[in-house]
């Protein structure tokens, strides 16, 4: 990690986080599936570098100024929405908080027309998080603005993913070899999605652990039979105990119950009892380690306060690092790359020879 020294307050108003790297043309975070393994290490690299920021007395750099960022925000969230705003003004831009609710889409106004709204009145970056999934891809094809996906429906939540990576990084020092086991409500997940696509394009060996009726069926007929499929290598586990044996990582997932519909399980108590994290399962994992949740937990469902609260976990860190992830994304969008070029016009999955 860039260590740079602790600054005075003069100084830290008038020196930028630096070395910063800039090699991407990147005007869009819509998910991880056409990242390549380099750009995603220079986010990490970033995030580093954004991390020491947050580590000064003064949070305060000049990065962003006369910048101007949106979240319009059409799904409840406190991590993601917050940290974004606080990425963005420690960053020195102008952050507008634009709720679903009260704003004019309850009058009825379509999403594209809330966010010409928002474009209109020079707004640099646009953060969605909309229910539905595909909303960030419809704006950024149709948009000027910078567009950053913070979770679209079941589809994907590429900052979570970042962040995810990050942490495991800062804490094992690697992310390549590693065993992650992803555990919970997969089949509902964007953050498992997301993940996937980064800690496999990470060199890390991913297992997926979900009741059957929660495990979505492309990954168990369709990606693992695709020779050559970027996700062919993840391991599919129905039973926990399975999947937490020498794992380096375990991440355990929110039971979605407002996605679902009836009949994925019998009872929460059932699921609990089946695949919760227990600090007794726990000890199936590697000796260190680290317990990992995206929040907000359901604690005694999916995972055991002890557990969520106990020395292996990492959650609140995750918190943390969620700042600088995207204090990184934010700085990288709007910042010009010489001879840019634009990787959002690649189409998913044609990446695969970066890996
Ligand atoms: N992990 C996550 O997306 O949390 P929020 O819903 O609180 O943003």
């Amino acid at each position: 990690m860039t260590q740079t020294p602790q600054l005075g307050v003069r100084e830290v108003v008038a020196t930028p986080p630096a070395p910063l790297r800039r090699a991407w043309g990147r005007r869009q975070v819509l998910d991880l599936d056409n990242y390549s393994p380099a750009e995603i290490e220079e986010v990490l690299h970033n995030s580093a570098v954004m991390k020491e920021v947050l580590q000064r007395d003064i949070r305060k750099v000049p990065t962003l100024r006369g910048k101007s960022i949106a979240t319009l925000f059409m799904e409840p969230s406190t991590r993601t929405r917050v940290s974004f705003e606080q990425a963005g003004k420690i960053l020195s831009a102008d952050v507008i908080n634009v709720p679903g609710n009260g704003s004019s889409a309850e009058k009825g106004e379509s999403l594209y027309n809330t966010a010409l709204t928002l474009q209109a009145m020079n707004t640099d970056i646009i953060i969605i998080r909309h229910p539905h999934a595909g909303a960030p891809h419809f704006l950024a094809r149709h948009l000027e603005s910078c567009v950053i996906n913070a979770g679209d429906g079941s589809h994907a939540h590429p900052t979570q993913a970042l962040l995810d990576l990050f942490t495991i990084r800062s804490k094992l020092g690697k992310i390549k070899g590693l065993r992650v086991a992803i555990i919970g409500d997969i089949l509902y997940s964007r953050v498992a999605r997301s993940g996937l696509w980064g800690l496999t394009k990470m060199g890390a060996h991913v297992v997926l652990c979900a009741p059957p009726t929660l495990m979505p069926q492309d990954f168990v007929n369709g990606y693992r039979s695709t020779k050559g499929h970027p996700l062919a290598s993840v391991q599919i586990e129905a039973r926990v105990e399975h999947a937490l044996e020498d794992a380096d990582v375990v991440m355990a997932l929110r039971l979605q119950l407002e996605r679902q519909g009836s009949g994925h399980l019998p009872t929460v108590r059932e699921y609990s009892r089946m695949y919760g994290i227990t600090s007794q399962r726990l000890q199936l994992a590697k000796p260190g380690a680290l317990v990992m949740h995206p929040g907000p937990m359901n604690e005694g469902v999916e995972i055991d306060p002890d557990v969520a609260h106990g020395t292996r976990s990492v959650i609140e860190e995750q918190v943390t690092n969620g700042v600088a992830v995207r204090m990184a994304l934010l700085y990288s969008l709007v910042t010009p790359v010489r001879g840019e070029r634009d990787k959002d016009r690649t189409p998913p999955h044609e990446t695969s020879g970066d890996r």
